[in-house]
């Protein structure tokens, strides 16, 4: 199979193929998704083969409209509407309890369901067209780095889909922020850009971050995202101290390095916001170079890098 790059002019190509029950890549403000019609079971188990994730591990439904969430969510808290208005579009995933006739195929055969309207022009179009919902996790096979250009989701899945709807570079580069509202109290899942500090915002109480969970699903793994040259995160110093002259290590590092030996240094901004949304390029960047590891200067461990800190110690090499 040849994976074609549609632009915006072929959008109506997307919506056939969607419709046709095919699997094609589709950009969001976060990273690219794997795209399925959410009524198709046949379209949902491809995204689960192509991907080779395990069955039980539940996808992302990705609405167009908030009038949407009824069809598929049941006993709809109001404060899940109150927080889907202040951010949808946007990168804010909701966990809520699933209408009895959704397929347990998307939820990994759980009571509930994630949902979020993405904020991307060209997906918003997608959406508003099929007319319902699309379910998609990040375009990238099961435990890899995830895709945040065209290039990317090539690297990992070309030939065995049809089609990459192109959106360009995307925005935030991080997956959403996932929140839980089936429980007592709103559980934060997955760190993402909107913070701790902005929900509870809205809400007007503190909210509970990363409670373990024994919840068998991609985002409560040790290990995840894993590029394909070992990753370790390293202090500055540590850095500056123990690269010996011909070790074939990257250096990823965003404060200024005195001693420089390694065969490659990735700068990257001092920013939460410019460092989570150029660490996946830089990891795929890394990939393709001929070093034989990656060292991460670890960022500052405030709550502020909660989701660069979360992502990159779930990339980190495990013995
Ligand atoms: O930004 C994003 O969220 C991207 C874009 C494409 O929207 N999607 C994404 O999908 O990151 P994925 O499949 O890579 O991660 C989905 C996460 C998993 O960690 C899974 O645990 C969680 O969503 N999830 C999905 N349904 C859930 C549910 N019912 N309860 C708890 N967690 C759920
Ligand atoms: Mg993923």
């Amino acid at each position: 199979m040849n994976t074609k790059i549609l632009s915006e002019q072929s959008l109506d190509e997307a919506v056939r193929l969607l419709k046709k029950g095919e699997v094609i890549a589709i950009p969001t403000e976060t990273v690219y998704g794997l795209a399925a019609d959410a009524t198709q079971i046949e379209a949902i188990n491809k995204i689960f083969a192509i991907k080779k994730r395990p069955a039980n591990h539940p996808l992302i439904l990705h609405l167009g409209d908030i009038g949407q969430l009824e069809v598929w969510a049941d006993n709809i808290p109001p404060l899940a509407v109150q927080l889907a208005q202040s951010f949808w579009p946007g990168p804010l995933t909701l966990v809520l309890n699933k209408r009895p006739s959704v397929t347990g195929k998307i939820t990994g055969n759980q009571s509930t369901i994630a949902l979020r309207i993405p904020k991307h022009p060209l997906t918003l179009a997608l959406l508003k067209k099929l007319g319902t919902g699309i379910v998609a996790p990040s375009a990238n096979k099961h435990k890899k780095t995830s895709p945040t250009s065209p290039a990317h989701v090539l690297k990992g899945l070309s030939g065995e889909i049809p089609a990459i709807l192109d959106g360009g570079p995307c925005e935030l580069g991080i997956e959403s922020t996932i929140l839980d509202l089936t429980q007592d109290r709103p559980i934060i899942l997955r760190p993402g850009t909107i913070s701790a500090k902005e929900i509870e915002a809205v809400l007007g109480y503190p909210i509970e971050m990363n409670v373990p969970s024994d919840k068998k699903v991609p985002g409560n793994m040790a290990v995840h995202y894993q590029p394909d040259k070992p990753l370790y995160l390293l202090t500055k110093r540590a850095i500056e101290r123990e690269l010996l002259p011909g070790m074939l290590t990257a250096i990823i590092h965003y404060s200024e390095l005195t001693y420089k030996k390694g065969p490659l240094y990735i700068k990257m901004p001092s920013d939460r916001a410019g460092y989570a949304k150029k660490i996946y390029q830089t990891l795929h960047t890394i990939d393709e170079s001929p070093v034989d590891k990656v060292w991460v200067e670890q960022p500052p461990n405030t709550s502020e890098w909660d989701d660069v800190n979360d992502r990159l110690t779930k990339a980190a090499y495990k013995p």
